[in-house]
């Protein structure tokens, strides 16, 4: 409890999908509610200079989650928005924080920050040796600007600010609307759907060669409490699970953990995205003792188990 003892935290974007697992998180460390702050969009615009400025008031750590995210079809509809949401939030942030003395500063990258084709598994220090995949680029660029910046300001203020780099998270309360959502529960719910429905095909996107690994969104939240208390440098750092899949065998594997006994059709005029997505996650543990725990197939159960549960409540 020492390193939390009445601290005040910023969770930018703590009512989200990772953020309420952060602050769960944050939680079982003995952090009391009253200290965390969560501020939501509505009340506050982090785009905006003076709500980033009345956001980081009083505050000793601030863990920036706050973005605009989205799968493939997502990122292809809305890259001007991508990019200006993300680097503005963040930029401000951090500069509205070193000007209020904030002590520390968590901000959370993302694996699209790294070239298309970085060598498999992706290392850290690879993270400038090319462009990122198209699809994902202004997102990922937006966000890999806080990277430079958290570098530049500790080399020029001294101040504390460190980048983690999460692979693609899935988990129980992830969102699920298919206009916005990631591969993971946008295949739950296809497939979910499909079995109530008694379909005989469901179509999926792409060729299915792609690669990806999925972090759980409870050892995500864990990795970043932790690098929060114990990690203090200007290199990045990924998360993840080191576990790579092909999109043809997490097709499957949903399909088989949803109970669907029928066909499975590719629409490959859909893109596939980047190619192999595989983290090199020795850092995390030498720096600051993270591995994850749970394993892919009990996390899949969990957030087709907690979608289930949701879905009956509509
Ligand atoms: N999901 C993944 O697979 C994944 C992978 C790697 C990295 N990440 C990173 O993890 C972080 C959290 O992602 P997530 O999946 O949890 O996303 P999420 O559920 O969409 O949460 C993002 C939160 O950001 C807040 N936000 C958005 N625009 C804002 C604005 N203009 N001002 C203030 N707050 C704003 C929203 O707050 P309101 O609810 O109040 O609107 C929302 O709750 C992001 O930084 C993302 O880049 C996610």
């Amino acid at each position: 409890m020492s390193f939390w003892q009445d601290k005040r935290i910023l969770v930018t974007g703590g009512a989200g999908f990772l953020g309420s697992h952060v602050v769960d998180q944050l939680k079982r460390k003995g952090v009391q509610q009253e200290n965390i702050r969560i501020p939501r969009s509505r009340d506050a615009d982090l785009r905006r200079w003076d709500d980033c400025v009345k956001a980081v008031s009083d505050i000793d750590l601030i863990i920036h989650l706050a973005a605009r995210v989205g799968g493939i079809g997502y990122n292809m509809g809305h890259p001007a928005e991508l990019f200006y949401d993300n680097l503005m939030m963040g930029v401000q942030l951090v500069e509205a924080a070193r000007l209020a003395g904030v002590g520390k500063c968590v901000l959370i990258g993302t694996v699209c920050a790294y070239p298309k084709f970085t060598p498999v598994p992706f290392s850290e220090d690879a993270i400038w040796d090319g462009y990122p995949e198209e699809t994902n680029a202004p997102y990922g660029l937006a966000k890999k600007m806080l990277l430079v910046q958290s570098q530049a300001y500790r080399q020029q203020y001294g101040f504390n600010s460190v980048y983690l780099l999460p692979v693609n998270l899935y988990g129980p309360g992830d969102n699920f609307n298919p206009e916005s959502s990631h591969v993971i529960p946008a295949l739950i719910k296809k497939f979910v759907e499909a079995v109530q429905e008694d379909r005989d095909v469901v179509e999926v996107w792409g060729t299915g060669q792609a690669s990806r690994e999925f972090l759980y969104v409870d050892d995500a939240a864990r990795g970043i409490v932790l690098a929060a208390e114990r990690y203090n440098e200007p290199a990045p750092v990924n998360l993840g699970a080191h576990q790579e899949i092909s999109i043809k065998d997490l097709v499957t594997l949903i399909a088989d953990l949803t109970g669907f006994k029928g066909s499975i059709h590719w629409d490959t005029s859909k893109p596939d995205g980047q190619p192999r997505r595989c983290l090199d996650v020795s850092r995390a543990e030498k720096a600051f003792g993270f591995h994850a725990e749970v394993g892919f197939e009990q996390g899949l159960r969990e957030t087709i188990a907690w979608y289930r549960a949701q879905a009956k409540k509509i």
